[in-house]
């Protein structure tokens, strides 16, 4: 169970949503295990001819080709990285989930899938800093579905999305997941969890969802990736992303110091890396 529970409406949303597909599915689990290789991402991808494709027509793209055409999907997956093939797979089977416009929060159709690559790239880099030698793989796709839950609750955010902001300028909530409770009995951390669950995620990834917000309350083996993803939340939105009106809403939990090790100057390099690789991946998503 999450942190509160659920109103009837929003479970029997959570309940009616399609599954991840296999090869989805596994991806995200051998990715979240440290001890994975990337043969092991090759024999999963290899199985699904869609997801091959997919991936050697865009290692073949204008923005990752070098002049010689890849053929196969070993070259192709060393060519980009294993951890663009998971986004391209996790992209192909949510689909709309991560694309739709996020009307309660006045978020244009592609904030969260922007946002969330974003993410995704600096919790990467970040998970080099931590003290415990975190995955970077697992830090990764922790950080590509933090914020799924938003994708559910923005539809029962319809009313008056200022409504959120104002609860948190009025000090009537103390923070944005709050507000999120006070306006609709839920928040999208709690949702969020609730999907991962349904879709069988690991419990590493699980609670990184359910306490990206507020990493202090995640059970001690995944606080560093709590923290992680909560880091690379604002990381990303200093680069320039953020949905609708949440985008400046988060508060930082400065107790990250706990778990990683960053200087103000290797933030400040790491906004950099985030908006030159998502404009590198936007490129050559758009260009196949
Ligand atoms: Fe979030």
């Amino acid at each position: 169970m999450g942190d509160i529970k659920l109103p009837k409406e929003i479970q029997d949303q959570i309940r009616n949503m399609p599954m991840l597909s296999e090869v989805a599915h596994r991806l995200l689990i051998l990715t979240s295990d440290p001890t994975h290789s990337i043969g092991d991402v090759l024999k999963v991808i290899e199985n699904d001819v869609y997801l091959t494709a997919r991936v050697i027509r865009i290692s073949n793209s204008a923005v990752y080709s070098r002049g010689t055409e890849i053929k196969s999907i070993q070259r192709a997956v060393m060519h980009l990285g294993e951890r663009f093939v998971v986004s391209v797979a996790v992209s192909a089977c949510t689909g709309e989930l991560m694309t739709k416009p996020l009307k309660g929060y006045e978020g244009p159709e592609g904030s969260l899938w922007a946002h969330s690559l974003k993410v995704a790239i600096a919790a990467r880099e970040i998970a080099k800093f931590t003290f415990d030698n975190l995955s970077p793989d697992q830090a990764y796709t922790a950080g590509l579905l933090m914020d799924i839950g938003m994708s559910v609750l923005s539809d029962h955010l319809l009313e008056d999305p200022a409504k959120l902001i104002k609860l948190v300028d009025e000090n009537k909530a103390s923070d944005f997941i709050e507000a999120e409770r006070l306006s609709s009995g839920a928040d999208h951390t709690s949702i969020g969890f609730e999907v991962a669950e349904k879709w069988n995620l690991p419990d590493s990834l699980s609670a990184a969802i359910n306490n990206h917000h507020r990493p202090g309350e995640a059970p001690e083996q995944f606080r560093s990736l709590a923290y992680t993803v909560h880091l690379a939340d604002l990381i990303a939105r200093m680069s320039g992303s953020g949905i609708g009106i949440e985008a400046l809403a988060h508060k930082l939990d400065s107790n990250y110091e706990k778990y990683i090790k960053l200087s103000k100057k290797t933030i400040e390099s790491l906004i950099i890396v985030v908006m030159e690789e998502f404009a590198l991946i936007e490129k050559s998503i758009l260009s196949t």
